[in-house]
Parts: C-alpha cells; structure tokens; sequence
C-alpha cells in the first residue's frame, strides 16, 4: 500500500531543511518529496497547478517564504506574490484533492504593542509589509481551503542558514564588543523543534486527531535579543568579547520592528500533544551540533 505524500517547500531554507534532517532516518510511514525553487518557484504562480498534477499530496508543507523583511518593504511585488497569492493558489490546489495544508506564518502579523502573550485570536495588524504579505497569505489560506493549519512562529534560528545565532557566533569571534538591542522582547524558536511539532501534527491528522486553524508555536521563555546574544556568547564560551545593551533607536531599518512578539502556544500543546521546550535547552542542542 502506498504511503501518504508529504510534500515540504523552502527545502534549502531553515525549516525546510530541518524537516529534510528529521525525516531522511525517520519516515515514520509518510513518503516526502522535498521542493527548492527549482522545483516549485512560487514567484510564478502559473507553476503551482502543474506540480499538483504532478505531485499529489495527502499533506503540503509550505516552508518557503520571501523572508528578507527590510527588502520587502521596496520588493513589494515580489513578497507579495511569494507569501499572499502563491500560498492562496496552493490552498485551492489543496482543496480539490482534500490535501492539508500546513503553512508557516510570522510573529510580525501582530503590531508588537502587546504587554501579554498574543493568542490565536488576538487581533492581527501588521508591523510592517512582510507582515502584511503574510497575514493575507495566512487569510487566503485559510480561505480556500477548509483542512489547514497556520503556525506563526517568531525569532527562527537553526544551524543552517543564515539567521541570529549564526550572526553572532561569527561577529563574537571577530569583534571585541558587540551592540544588541535590548528593547525587543520575544521568544526564540529553534527549527528543528519546530520540524518535530509539524511532523507530530500531521500523524496525529493522519490518526484524525487534532484540528484545523490557526496555531503558534516558538520555544518557551521570554527574552531580549540582548539577553539572546548574551547567553549564546556564555554557552559558546567567547568571553572575550563585550555584549552591551542597546536600545532599537540606535538601529534605524527599513522594516519596523516588534517591541513585544511573545505569542502564547497552548493551543498546539492542547491539541496535539506539540512538546514545548526552553529556549536555553533548544539554544545548547543547536550550538552543539554547530560544534560538530
Ligand atoms: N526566520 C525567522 O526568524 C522567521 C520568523 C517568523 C516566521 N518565519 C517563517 O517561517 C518560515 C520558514 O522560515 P525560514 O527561517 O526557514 O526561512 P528561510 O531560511 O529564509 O527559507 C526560506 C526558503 O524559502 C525559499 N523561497 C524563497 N522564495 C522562493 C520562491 N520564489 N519559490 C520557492 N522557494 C522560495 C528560499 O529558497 P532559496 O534557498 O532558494 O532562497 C528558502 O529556502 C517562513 O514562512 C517564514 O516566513 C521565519
């Protein structure tokens, strides 16, 4: 009997390839086909219905993403039709031969004002266009097809790619001092955590459990990217440079940033058993593999 099909995009990407690691020993009874832009280039969106011809899915997990914030402030166009209107054309694709859809969403779908944990329910508004181009890729996945799941996530690092962690690994070995805002506060979420959460919700969907909608997910804890920097500088052991505090004044960007991005993540753990774990335990699992 054949094996339902997982289909994953963004396989070069940070979470695409995390899925890829998780399930190259572990199939656990699914079969995966990975997608790069070679594959599926979702800056066009006519190539979406031919890899449904070609593909199948029983499940589309949709890693890719224009993710480079500040550009998409000018790139509009081209955030817009990667993270809006491609994610809406997969959703129909999905709906005409009943495949989930698990799609990644963003933090940044919030206005960052917030003083407690945002819910699923709480009111979106966009801090910025990237923001935008996600929520509606959100909305008009949530539209066209009836079986799907948007995770937000926020503060996305891994040992592949490029991303915070990585960022200061490098620059705490050339600099003697470094400035990280202090003014920011979230939660990290490793990749590979997160991998381990999407592959537990799609066999508890294959075992009919769990629902559709809208769900968050990031490790727990709650942090400033000061107060990241300077634990990956502690448990990394590059003392001999200097971590201070900064206020995000001091680092004017084309994109807005979140002052307060902590999202509340019951729902996963409720309904589908999703195991949240510390930030500082994910953060040592990620600089020891980045050590091998
Ligand atoms: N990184 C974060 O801090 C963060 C925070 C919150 C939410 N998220 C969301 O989490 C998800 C995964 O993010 P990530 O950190 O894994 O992102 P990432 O490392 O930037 O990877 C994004 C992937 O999307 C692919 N992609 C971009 N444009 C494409 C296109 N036109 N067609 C096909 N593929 C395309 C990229 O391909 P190439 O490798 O060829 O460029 C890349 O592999 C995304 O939905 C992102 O919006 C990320």
């Amino acid at each position: 009997m054949s094996k339902p099909l997982v289909v994953v995009t963004g396989k070069n990407g940070q979470l695409g390839w995390e899925l890829l690691q998780l399930t190259l020993h572990n199939p656990k009874g699914f079969d995966f086909f990975f997608a790069g832009r070679e594959e599926l280039d979702l800056s066009n969106p006519a190539s979406i219905v031919p890899f449904f011809a070609k593909h199948k899915p029983s499940y589309f997990v949709n890693c890719a993403a224009y993710t480079a914030v500040d550009k998409a402030e000018t790139e509009q166009e081209a955030a817009y039709t990667v993270n809006a209107e491609s994610v809406g054309l997969i959703a129909k694709q999905c709906s005409l031969i009943n495949c989930t859809l698990i799609t990644i969403s963003t933090d940044y779908v919030f206005d960052g004002m917030g003083t407690e944990p945002y819910k699923t329910d709480t009111p979106t508004n966009p801090i910025n266009y990237y923001g935008y181009t996600k929520w509606l890729g959100e909305k008009l996945a949530l539209e066209n097809n009836k079986k799907t799941i948007v995770i937000r996530t926020s503060w996305v690092y891994s040992e592949h790619g490029n991303n915070f962690v990585k960022t200061m690994l490098r620059l705490m070995k050339e600099r003697p001092e470094l400035k990280v805002v202090n003014d920011q506060i979230g939660s990290p979420t490793y990749a590979a955590d997160l991998a381990e959460a999407i592959l537990t919700m799609i066999e508890s969907l294959e075992k009919s459990e769990g629902s559709f909608g809208v769900y968050h997910f990031s490790n727990t804890g709650v942090i400033s990217w000061f107060e990241f920097a300077t634990a990956i500088r502690n448990m990394a052991k590059l003392n001999s440079c200097s971590v201070l505090p900064q206020p995000s004044s001091a680092y004017p960007t084309p994109a807005k940033r979140p002052g307060y991005s902590v999202m509340d993540c019951t729902n996963i753990q409720t309904d589908f058993g999703v195991e949240l774990k510390p930030w500082e335990k994910s953060l040592a699992v990620c600089l020891s593999r980045l050590a091998l």
